[in-house]
């Protein structure tokens, strides 16, 4: 089934969508961008109110933050991709629903598929709970492995954490550093 669309069909389902009562609010959905031929898949949890304006993951301060930890790491966005679980932005940036993750998952799913990355890395909690498992512990548990069919998974702090504590940007730093060994094994 999965095999009956292409990026473009996903691309105008998603332009399209009102499964979800977030539908109503969003300016723009936003779909993941970047190079279709990635092996490097980021998976954050929503689109802000910068991205829902402009219908681009990441461009508002999280973007900013992701791009230098990108730059500093050897990494380009235009070679990796990036998306979130939720294509909707939640008012006033609260967490994303249960209901409003399972009505938008598919997106995620079909991305996924075609894709087919080699590794995954999931931006703060959210994305972890919903896609490595649901009792991840982001303070605990970033920078840690598990493999699931032949893909590579690991989550680290979501950029917004990084601006509540810079603190934090050397963290994240080590664990983009490991994710880029770990693309090159
Ligand atoms: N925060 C997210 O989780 N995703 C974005 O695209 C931007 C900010």
């Amino acid at each position: 089934m999965l095999m009956e669309y292409t990026w473009n069909d996903i691309e105008r389902h998603i332009d399209a969508c009102t499964h979800c009562p977030l539908s109503r609010t969003r300016h723009q959905p936003v779909m993941g961008r970047g190079s279709r031929q990635a092996d490097l898949m980021l998976i954050a949890e929503a689109p802000g109110a910068q991205e829902d304006k402009q219908g681009i993951p990441f461009v508002g301060k999280s973007g900013d933050i992701l791009d230098r930890l990108l730059r500093d790491c050897g990494l380009d966005r235009k070679e990796i991709y990036i998306t979130n679980i939720l294509k909707c932005h939640p008012p006033g940036n609260r967490d994303p629903k249960e209901e409003e993750k399972e009505a938008c998952f598919p997106y995620l799913k079909y991305e996924t598929f075609f894709l087919n990355p080699k590794v995954i890395v999931c931006l703060g909690r959210v994305a972890a709970q919903r896609i490595i498992s649901p009792d991840f512990k982001i303070t605990r548990q970033h920078g840690t492995w598990t493999c699931r069919k032949n893909c590579a998974l690991t989550a680290t702090y979501h950029p917004s954490a990084i601006l509540r504590d810079p603190s934090k940007y050397e963290i994240v730093k080590t664990d983009f550093n490991n994710i880029v060994k770990k693309l090159s094994e």
